[in-house]
C-alpha cells in the first residue's frame, strides 16, 4: 500500500519521480505528492484524488528544476485522503521532506513529545512525526542517513521511509522495516521505489533492501547499512522484464491485457520444472527430500485470491498425497495460535510477496519450527526472503488490482508442488505424475480457446450491469471458483456478489433467490465424479424453479445441463482437479466487463491497493 518513489541523477527528478508515481499508482490512489530539491530549498506539491489531480497542480502551479526528489501515491490509513495528509510531510522550517508507507505504531507518543517541545504538526497522519524528528537529528549531526538511523531506532510499526533535505541536495535516504523498498542503479543516478516498475524504464539493475536497513543513495553509488550504522550485505539482481511489460500495449486495462496473458503465464509456469522422462524438477524447492517425507500436514496461508488458489490446491495435495492439508486467512492465522511443529509444512501464496498478513503468519509459522515454502510472483519480495523456499509463478508483472493471471500460476505453482510432494513420499506414481503433467501441459492451449469465446460472456455481462446481485455456486473445486468469481464482481462492479457451496444452498442461502437473480453455476466435469455432478444439476433445477437466471459454465459436451440452463457459458474438457484453471477464465471477464458497463475504472477500484503491507 502506497508508492513510493526517489531520485538522485542527472535528469528532472520531477519527471522521474511522476512517471514512476504513474506506474505505482496500483498501490493506492487517494492523494499524490512530490517534493524536489531545488535553488538551495525544497519544491513540494501534493494534492488529493489521483495522481492526475496532482498533474493538473503542476501544470498550473510549476515547480523549479531541480534533479533530486521524492514523490509518493497514498493509500490512506492515519488520517482521510484530504490534501494536508497527502504526503510528503514536511518539518516546520520546510528543510525535510519525507514519504512513508506503513503504520508508525507509537506515533501518537511521539507526535504528543514533538509538540511539547513546540512542533507545530499540520496533518493528522502518523508520517509527519518522521519529518519533525529527522529535522531534529539532522541539526546536531548534519547527515540525513545518520539522523534516518536514529529516528528509525525510535519508531514501532512497519514502515519504509524515504527522505530529502535541503542542506544535502544531492541525498536521497530510504528505510527499510517490512514494507518493501528496493533500489535501482543507474549510469550516474540511482532510484528508490516500492516495486522496480518505477524505474525499469531507466535500468534494470536493482538491489533489495534487507529489514532495518537503511539506504544512502548519491549519483555515483549507494550505501547501505543496518539501523545501528554497520554496513549491510545486500543482494543486487538483474530484472528479468522491461519497461513493455508493464505498459497497457493498446488494451483498454492492465486488467484486460493481464487477462489475455494467461496463456503465456500458465505455460511459463510450467517452464523448466518438468524434465525430459516427465517428472518434476523443482530445484527451487530447497527443503531435502527426507524432511518433505516426514511432513505430516500442510498448511496454506494466504489473502483474498491467493487464499482461493489455497483452497483449491487443498483438493490436489490432500488427493495426490494423502497429507492433512488446512487453508487459513492470513489474517486469522497467528492470532487464534495454530497447532505448527517442524513436521508441518507452511505454504505462504502471495502474488506481490508483501502482503503483511502473509508476512506475519509465514513468520509465526517460522517461530514454531515449521518449513515455510513461498509461491510468489515477485523476485526478491518480502515473502519469499523469509521463506526456507520459494516456487517463483513466471506470471510476469500484474498491474491491475484484481489479480487474474497470478490466480492461475498459482494454481498451477500449487499443482507442482501437490504432485512433486506425491513424487517424494512416493503416492504418486511416476505414470501417475507424468499423466497429470500431460494435463497441465494442455492447459495453456485450454485458456486460450476459452478467451477466443468470451464475446458472449461480455454481452451478458452488460445486459446485467443494472442488476443490484449475483450469486455464484460451485461444488468441489468450483466452490473456492464461486467464491473468486463472487470476489472479482465486488472488487471491480461495486455489486453485491457471493459465493457458495451449492450443498449448502439449502442451509441458508437459497433464501436469497427470488425471480430473475442471475446466479452463476460452475459445473463440475460429469466424466470426472458423476455424483457431484449429478449433485449440481439438481442444485441448478432447485434454483430455477424459485426464479432464479442461470448462468452455467459447463465443460463442452455436457449434454444433462442444457435443459436449465438460461445462459451458457462452454469450457473444454479438463481432469476435474484442473477446472478451476479453465473455469475461472469466464468470470474474471465477466467482472471486468460488468464493471466496465457500470462506468467503473477496473484497473483501480475504489478503496483497495495492489499491495496490502498494513495488517
Ligand atoms: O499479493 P497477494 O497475492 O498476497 O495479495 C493478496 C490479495 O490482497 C489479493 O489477491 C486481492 O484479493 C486481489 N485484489 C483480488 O483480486
Amino acid at each position: 500500500m502506497c508508492g513510493i518513489v526517489g531520485y538522485v541523477g542527472s535528469q528532472s527528478a520531477l519527471d522521474v519521480v511522476m512517471a514512476g508515481l504513474k506506474r505505482l499508482e496500483y498501490r493506492g490512489y487517494d492523494s499524490a505528492g512530490v517534493a524536489v530539491l531545488a535553488d538551495g530549498g525544497l519544491a513540494p506539491a501534493k494534492r488529493a484524488g489521483k495522481l492526475v489531480n496532482l498533474e493538473k497542480e503542476l501544470s498550473e502551479r510549476p515547480l523549479p528544476t531541480g534533479t533530486t526528489g521524492i514523490g509518493h501515491t497514498r493509500w490512506a490509513t492515519h488520517g482521510g485522503p484530504t490534501d494536508a495528509n497527502a504526503h510528503p510531510h514536511l518539518d516546520n522550517a520546510g528543510r525535510v521532506a519525507v514519504v512513508h508507507n506503513g503504520i508508525i505504531e507509537n506515533f501518537a507518543a511521539l507526535r504528543a513529545e514533538l509538540t511539547g517541545r513546540g512542533h507545530g504538526l499540520a496533518s493528522e497522519t502518523d508520517t509527519e512525526v518522521v519529518a519533525h524528528l529527522l529535522a531534529e537529528e539532522f541539526s546536531s549531526c548534519a547527515d540525513l542517513a545518520e539522523a534516518m538511523r536514529l529516528v528509525c531506532r525510535r519508531l514501532e510499526g512497519a514502515f519504509t521511509l524515504v527522505a530529502v533535505h535541503a542542506d544535502e541536495p544531492d541525498v536521497v535516504v530510504g528505510a527499510r522495516r517490512n514494507s518493501p523498498l528496493v533500489v535501482g542503479i543507474g549510469e550516474g543516478e540511482a532510484f528508490l521505489a516500492s516495486d522496480v516498475a518505477a524505474f525499469i524504464a531507466h535500468t534494470r539493475e536493482a538491489v533489495e533492501l534487507g529489514q532495518d536497513q537503511v539506504v544512502e543513495l548519491r549519483r555515483d553509488g549507494v550505501t547501505v547499512t543496518g539501523f545501528d550504522g554497520r554496513p549491510a550485505d545486500v543482494r543486487a539482481y538483474h530484472v528479468d522484464w522491461d519497461a513493455s511489460a508493464a505498459q497497457k500495449d493498446g488494451y483498454a486495462s492492465f486488467m484486460l491485457k493481464e487477462i489475455a496473458e494467461q496463456p503465456k503465464a500458465v505455460a511459463d509456469t510450467l517452464l523448466g520444472r518438468i524434465d525430459e522422462a516427465g517428472s518434476l524438477t523443482l530445484d527451487e524447492v530447497r527443503i531435502p527430500a527426507a524432511e518433505l517425507r516426514e511432513i505430516d500436514k500442510v498448511v496454506i496461508v494466504a489473502c483474498g485470491t491467493a487464499f482461493h488458489a489455497g483452497l483449491i490446491a487443498k483438493y490436489a495435495i490432500e488427493h495426490w498425497t494423502r497429507i492433512p492439508c488446512e487453508v487459513e486467512l492470513a489474517s486469522e492465522f497467528r492470532y487464534r495460535d495454530p497447532i505448527l511443529d517442524p513436521r508441518s509444512l507452511v505454504i505462504a501464496i502471495s502474488q506481490s510477496g508483501e502482503t503483511m498478513d502473509t508476512l506475519m503468519a509465514l513468520r509465526h509459522a517460522r517461530e514454531q519450527g515449521s518449513r515455510v515454502l513461498a509461491i510468489c510472483n515477485t523476485n526478491g519480495s518480502t515473502i519469499p526472503r523469509e521463506s526456507d523456499a520459494v516456487l517463483y509463478t513466471h506470471a510476469g508483472p500484474e498491474v491491475a488490482v484484481a489479480s487474474t493471471k497470478a490466480f492461475l500460476t498459482q494454481l498451477v505453482a500449487c499443482y507442482l508442488v501437490a504432485l512433486y510432494l506425491g513424487q517424494v513420499r512416493g503416492t504418486k506414481w511416476g505414470d501417475e505424475i507424468r499423466a497429470v503433467v500431460r494435463d497441465l501441459a494442455r492447459i495453456s492451449g485450454a485458456v486460450d480457446q476459452v478467451l477466443g469465446t468470451m464475446e458472449p460472456v461480455r454481452e451478458l455481462a452488460r445486459s446485467l450491469a443494472g442488476k443490484d446481485t449475483v450469486l455464484f455456486l460451485g461444488r468441489h473445486v468450483g466452490y473456492p471458483v464461486a467464491l473468486e468469481g463472487a470476489l472479482k464482481l465486488k472488487e471491480l462492479a461495486y455489486m453485491h456478489a457471493e459465493g457458495f457451496a451449492a450443498g449448502e444452498l439449502k442451509h441458508g442461502p437459497i433464501a436469497l433467490i427470488e425471480q430473475d437473480v442471475p446466479v452463476v453455476v460452475v459445473v463440475p466435469s460429469p466424466r470426472g465424479r458423476s455424483l457431484l455432478h449429478d449433485k449440481i444439476v439438481s442444485n441448478i433445477q432447485e434454483i430455477r424453479a424459485r426464479g432464479a437466471r442461470t448462468i452455467v459454465i459447463a465443460e463442452e459436451g455436457d449434454a444433462t445441463v442444457e435443459p436449465y440452463a438460461d445462459h451458457l457459458i462452454r469450457i473444454p474438457a479438463t481432469p476435474t482437479l484442473l477446472q478451476p484453471l479453465v473455469a475461472t477464465v469466464p468470470l474474471q471477464v465477466f467482472a471486468c466487463e460488468l464493471a466496465t458497463a457500470r462506468g467503473n475504472e477496473v484497473d483501480q477500484p475504489r478503496n483497495l491497493a495492489k499491495s496490502v503491507t498494513v495488517e
